[in-house]
């Protein structure tokens, strides 16, 4: 390999993971201002914001989002969370050694305490009696090796734990973890974080993608709550000044053989019969989850999709008047909609209300919030019975559908640019800078001394409003310089009348 090679070679182990990336300034300041938003809107809604891990155990996703959805079956970052003092052998005369810490382990139950862990022990020391004693005779051979490494490697050494795909789940763990029933209700908690699927990147979709999401746990089913919540996001994605949003919602009704059940079990007929007509994916997901056909976006199923029965249909009595008032309730606060009977969303925990909002210049990829109704979900998951709504925003799909529409550029912070020259003048910059930035303004302090030319020139390219010249002249004459940098205009100053003067322009941001 030539140095040339090498060195590249090198460069690219250290390139961000597939499907993640720098969020870079200036770019992070728009999304601190999406995140203050968020803050500041959902607060005067009674939101308070919860924290939660990052990771969690893998059966809690699984089951809140269900182990046949795509996210848990082929998107999740899953990892053993196993004792530190445990090291995986590396050569075979390690196994002895790793066989009588496992062991020990497995009897102080710091390691799973399964039937399968048991039995993986078990086999593992008969394994390697009997390579001992074969090797004693000289009988060895690879197969007692791949035994070996088969029932070490059966041996579970701690939980599976997986990177969040989402943060609903981790929302109600929280809510039963800390008795947030016995709070008056309904407990309302918002989060923004990092979430971590392994799906196929492009444009508006990653790999570690942002959620800004909001749950309403406990209390009632009250349609006003769906409506309360859908009405809270809108303000918000006017607030941050989102154009062009569309809202749909659906009803998906209850798991009831009277309403959803009964329907789902219509659907799969229906769509037995049109089978041969619809593609692998579609075909497979008749006998796996038949809503999800609903979702197709391929272009020859439109035409037969099109024909299939409607769950609007096939609603209860109770979930139809539900759906009914979450509607007249949108409507009563002002919120446009569209219904969409397609609307089923990806994840299991859902019933009655669902909603997603689209976002122009985002491509296919253009949902930028999902949401609904998922009451029973704290239930399922250990907890007393309790209603549950919410949402999650792509905070990566609203920023860049922010940026598309020019809502995004974000204003140049860079208030003054202090060019000074001289041990005095630069003891008098450091002054000016410490009392400025106590006011709030964005102050460049040049740590080493720099020609005139080259300061001003450096102070135009990072965009800042003013240049305050302070050189041996301004420091014997008391008097600062200082420049407008859009306008070339200067003026000289004391240093009490220059700092008055400034503070009463209004910093940048
Ligand atoms: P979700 O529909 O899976 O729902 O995700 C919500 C939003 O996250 C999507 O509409 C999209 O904007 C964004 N998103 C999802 N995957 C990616 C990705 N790979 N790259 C970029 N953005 C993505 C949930 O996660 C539910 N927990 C929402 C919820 C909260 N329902 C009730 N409460």
């Amino acid at each position: 390999m030539s140095d040339a090679t090498a060195k590249k070679e090198e460069r690219r182990k250290f390139q961000a993971i597939r499907g993640t990336r720098d969020l870079l300034p200036p770019e992070t300041t728009l999304w601190n201002r999406v995140e203050q938003t968020a803050h500041e809107v959902f607060a005067t809604f009674g939101y308070g914001e919860i924290r939660p891990p990052i990771f969690e155990p893998t059966e809690l996703f699984a089951r809140a989002v269900g182990g046949e959805t795509d996210i848990v079956s082929k998107e999740m970052y899953t990892f053993e969370d196993r004792p530190e003092e445990v090291e995986k052998p590396q050569v075979f005369q390690d196994f002895e050694r790793y066989l009588r810490s496992v062991q020990e382990l497995f009897e102080k139950s710091r390691i799973p305490q399964s039937k399968e862990n048991e039995e993986a022990i078990k086999q593992l020391e008969r394994t390697l009696k009997k390579a001992s004693d074969a090797h004693a005779h000289q009988l060895f051979d690879v197969g007692m090796v791949a035994t070996t490494f088969y029932w070490a490697n059966a041996i579970k050494l701690g939980d599976e734990l997986s990177l969040r795909p989402e943060a609903t789940a981790s929302v109600c763990r929280a809510y039963i973890e800390h008795n947030m029933q016995q709070l008056p209700q309904p407990v309302k908690l918002y989060y923004t974080g990092p979430m971590f699927r392994r799906e196929r990147p492009q444009k508006g979709r990653y790999r570690q993608f942002y959620q800004i999401g909001a749950e309403v746990l406990g209390g009632t089913d009250a349609p006003a709550i769906d409506a309360e919540v859908i009405e809270m996001l809108m303000t918000f994605f006017d607030k941050v000044g989102l154009q062009g949003a569309t809202l749909y919602i659906n009803s998906i009704g209850h798991n009831a053989d009277n309403c959803r059940r009964g329907y789902v079990a219509g659907l799969k007929a229906a769509l037995e019969k049109v089978k041969e007509k619809l593609g692998p994916d579609s075909q497979r997901r008749i006998d796996t989850n038949p809503l999800r056909v609903l979702d197709s976006k391929l272009e020859s199923e439109q035409v037969i999709i099109a024909t299939l029965p409607r769950i609007a249909d096939h609603l209860c009595d109770e979930c139809k008047t539900h759906y009914a008032e979450v509607k007249r309730q949108l409507e009563v606060r002002g919120v446009l909609y569209q219904e969409n009977w397609r609307l089923v969303r990806g994840l299991d925990y859902y019933m009655r209300t669902t909603f997603e909002i689209t976002a122009p210049g985002l491509g296919s990829q253009n949902a930028v919030c999902g949401g609904g109704r998922y009451d029973g979900l704290v239930e399922l998951l250990g907890g007393p019975p309790a209603k549950g709504i919410g949402f999650a925003i792509g905070e990566d799909r609203l920023i860049l559908s922010l940026q598309e529409s020019g809502k995004g550029r974000v204003p140049q912070r860079r208030d003054v640019y202090i060019a000074w020259m001289g041990e005095r003048a630069y003891a008098a910059a450091i002054r000016a800078a410490k009392d400025l930035r106590k006011s709030g303004f964005s102050v460049e302090l040049p740590p080493v001394e720099q020609k005139f030319g080259k300061a001003l020139g450096q102070a135009d390219k990072l965009g800042a409003k003013y240049a305050l010249i302070l050189g041996d002249n301004e420091v014997s004459e008391a008097l600062w310089t200082l420049k407008t940098l859009a306008t070339g205009e200067q003026a000289k100053l004391t240093e009490p009348d220059l700092l008055q003067f400034l503070r009463n322009q209004k910093p940048a941001t």
